[in-house]
């Protein structure tokens, strides 16, 4: 541990309020937050885990940010099902700083008040300018107690050195994990397909959308076709994601999803999917916006 008074146990049965965990990718964050999860929850408190991470997902479909909630031993077994969810609409963090700190701020929010302990998994985007600003403005809206720094050797220093400085984070280093095998760019893709498809359960639905209900807006004139197998976020009136949703344009346009109750509107994201190997193309929303794409 960083800190030399506290063992492992200690640190994992201390944590209170709202633990952030930041570290490289395959640091093991998310293997610590399920550890620290199983330890609150063999304490009998209630747990909120909100998983920041776009593209390997533990809670919710890849380009969402999603919420668990976790009151017995037992919900930890699906964690991939989230019971709440805010639209990314990328599986790239380094594009989306907005939209990722403004969803994981809005969960925090939304469990603040139920919660014994709020753990915040993210991504491993930690370093450069972007994880510098990424994880500096989600600790500024989230406040976290404490923020857990996952470490390997001086790649987090310049972050955490910001996080003290400015926000007078309590940060507390943790060593990473030496063992086991980081994934290849090609196990990592074929675990996020797997994730979409999980996020796309038979029987799907199709349902005729009007170009009224998108968010951003479409621009006078904007030809539909240009939507066709674009990721959205389902969304209800209260900002939350109900599901993701895939558009087809084949004369009208339709979104297929696993359900639309409570639908209100899509985001349009900034992914375009293949139905058949749930692979993925980035977008850019504002080239495909204004003819360019
Ligand atoms: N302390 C550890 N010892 C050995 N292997 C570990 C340890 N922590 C994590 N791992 C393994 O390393 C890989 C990445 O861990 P994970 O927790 O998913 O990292 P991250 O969330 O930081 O990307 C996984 O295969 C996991 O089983
Ligand atoms: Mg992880």
């Amino acid at each position: 541990m960083g800190d030399p008074a506290l063992s492992h146990t200690e640190l994992l049965s201390s944590a209170e309020g709202v633990v952030m965990i930041i570290g490289a990718p395959d640091s093991g964050k998310t293997t610590l937050a399920r550890m620290l999860v199983d330890t609150a929850l063999q304490g009998g408190r209630t747990v909120a885990y909100i998983d920041s991470d776009l593209a390997c997902t533990t809670v919710g479909p890849p380009t969402c940010v999603g919420l668990k909630w976790l009151r017995s031993p037992a919900d930890a077994d699906d964690l991939a099902q989230a019971d709440d969810l805010r639209f990314v609409g990328s599986i790239r963090p380094d594009r989306f700083i907005l939209q990722q700190v403004a969803g994981v701020a809005s969960l925090v929010d939304s469990v603040r008040a139920e919660a014994d302990l709020i753990v915040v998994d993210t991504s491993g985007t930690v370093s450069g300018v972007v994880g510098q600003r990424l994880k500096y403005h989600k600790a500024e809206l989230v406040r976290p107690d404490t923020v857990w720094a996952v470490q390997r050797g001086g790649e987090l220093e310049p972050l955490v050195g910001l996080l003290r400085r400015f926000l007078s984070t309590n940060v507390i280093t943790v060593p990473a994990n030496r063992g086991g095998l980081p994934m290849s760019p090609e196990e990592r893709m074929d675990m996020r397909a797997a994730r979409f498809a999980a996020a796309f359960p038979a029987p799907l639905q199709r349902w005729r959308v009007l170009p009224t209900v998108f968010a951003p807006s479409l621009p006078a004139g904007f030809d539909l076709v240009r939507l066709h197998r674009m990721i959205v976020g389902v969304h209800d009136r209260q900002g939350r994601c109900l599901c993701l949703g895939m558009l087809e344009y084949e004369d009208v346009l339709r979104v297929i999803t696993s359900g639309n109750q409570g639908m209100a509107g899509l985001q349009i994201g900034s992914v375009r999917l293949d139905p058949k190997t749930f692979h993925t193309t980035s977008v850019r929303l504002n080239e495909l916006m204004f003819g360019l794409g």
